[in-house]
């Protein structure tokens, strides 16, 4: 049902031996290819694109309106407030938190800013290098602790202004309770940032009132990851938190008034918009949003977590396979990380791209930290890969599925695996000499 609603499925690619097959992507998580909606909306908005609030002719008239309205779409898909909330458009999820890391600075102060260990590298950096940090640790499985969240909290005694934590995990999938950290952070005087990038393409999402004990305060995604592909990315957040002080860019489209001496910045959202805005990247995410309205994101969850239990299922059961998951498919988008007995992951990851056409990520899926935990590397170990840059590095093989996935994908992907463990070493020698990636 949802197979048509996107560009490029079908498309076919060599194998290793010459014969051409259906491509599988199973790296949504990394990025998805667009829906056919999308790609309609670019071409025909294509005929009245024109300047965002630059312009006094009809098309730019119509542009500015259509850039404006995209903040509104966006507001009631993650119900935000529309007195309370603004949404400011940047480039990707990483670009908001760089954004906010720099913007939160004059409230923020010398607080304290409690990241987790199951974070990408873009919910880290941008906190490590502007203010003093810490980590909510993770249990034996990768699930965040609750627990070490609030014996941190109170360690700091009121210390801590913001506690950043992902939505869902890049690497298990694990979706974190982020309205009972909200309820807990704010107990302790602590706003929350949610880094959506991964959650907000396969459930819905609710900011909560401002007034609620488990609102989220600050919330982040990325379009690329849910069918727009078009270098767009939201920030949501209160409005009140850029009165104070001027962006991190400045430029046009950033002032209402500017004179040799004197500047008035003009309100936010604009004001942390310098430069002309990514007109086409806000109708993309725009038309994908109501695509996936259109669909129910229930309905969307539903299938996506029937997909991953099924794949789950099979690959429980293949020999040499050891699943990083604590399998509740209920608690976890559609990602499973994976390795096998006896192959390292970049031979496992070529082998299923060049025996099978699928397409996978393997490595630390730019969340280091977090892989070495779930490989139970300890730091001492891992200071054998900072002195010699050289050595193969640890990973992990990622497979993570978008709604026009089809349970015939997993079954195929299922089978080849079965067929890699049972015959590891003709495999590893056919590979040996296969230029890897790792990232
Ligand atoms: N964060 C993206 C991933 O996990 C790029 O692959």
């Amino acid at each position: 049902m949802y197979r048509d609603l996107v560009q490029g499925v079908d498309t076919l690619v060599k194998l290793n031996n010459g014969k051409s097959v259906k491509y599988i992507n199973f790296d949504n998580a990394a990025t998805t290819p667009p829906f056919k909606s999308v790609i309609k909306e670019i071409v025909d908005f294509s005929n009245v694109y024109s300047s965002v609030h630059r312009g006094s002719g009809y098309k730019s008239i119509v542009s500015s309106r259509v850039y404006d309205e995209g903040r509104e779409i966006v507001l009631d898909f993650v119900g935000g407030c529309r007195d309370y909330h603004t949404v400011v458009f940047l480039k990707n999820t990483t670009e908001c938190i760089n954004k906010l890391s720099y913007r939160l600075k004059d409230t923020l102060g010398d607080k304290v800013v409690l990241t987790t260990y199951m974070e990408h590298h873009s919910n880290f950096l941008p906190w490590k290098y502007r203010y003093e940090t810490d980590f909510v640790e993770v249990d034996e499985l990768g699930r965040l602790s609750l627990d070490d969240l609030e014996f941190k909290l109170k360690l700091y005694k009121g210390k801590v202004g913001l506690v950043a934590v992902t939505g869902a995990s890049n690497v298990t999938g694990y979706i974190n309770p982020i309205y009972d950290i909200a309820r807990i952070c704010h107990k302790y005087g602590a706003k929350i940032l949610v880094d959506g990038a991964q959650l907000i393409p396969h459930s819905s999402f609710n900011m909560m009132p401002p007034d609620s004990p488990c609102h989220i305060d600050f919330l982040v995604f990325s379009a690329h990851k849910m069918y727009a592909p078009f270098g767009i990315g939201a920030l949501i957040c209160p409005k009140e938190i850029f009165y104070p002080g001027f962006s991190e860019q400045v430029g046009g489209g950033t002032v209402r008034f500017v004179s040799t001496k004197d500047v008035i910045w003009l309100d936010p959202p604009e004001k942390e918009e310098a430069g002309t805005p990514n007109l086409m990247g806000v109708v993309a995410l725009a038309t994908s949003i109501k695509t996936l309205q259109g669909l129910n994101m229930e309905s969307i969850e539903k299938y996506e977590r029937n997909l991953t239990k099924y794949a789950l299922e099979l690959m429980k059961d293949i020999p040499k396979v050891i699943l990083y998951d604590d399998m509740r498919v209920h608690e976890k988008v559609s990602i499973i990380s994976f390795n096998m007995e006896g192959l390292d992951h970049n031979e496992l990851a070529a082998i299923l791209a060049g025996e099978g056409g699928v397409a996978v990520r393997n490595g630390c899926f730019c969340a280091q930290p977090y892989v070495q935990r779930l490989l139970k590397i300890s730091d001492k170990e891992m200071e054998k890969y900072l002195r010699d840059e050289s050595l193969p590095r640890p990973g992990l093989v990622r497979i993570s599925f978008g709604l026009y996935n089809d349970y015939n994908e997993i079954y195929l992907f299922a089978n080849l695996l079965k067929s890699i463990s049972e015959n590891i070493n003709f495999f590893k020698y056919k590979y040996r000499n296969h230029p890897f990636c790792q990232c």
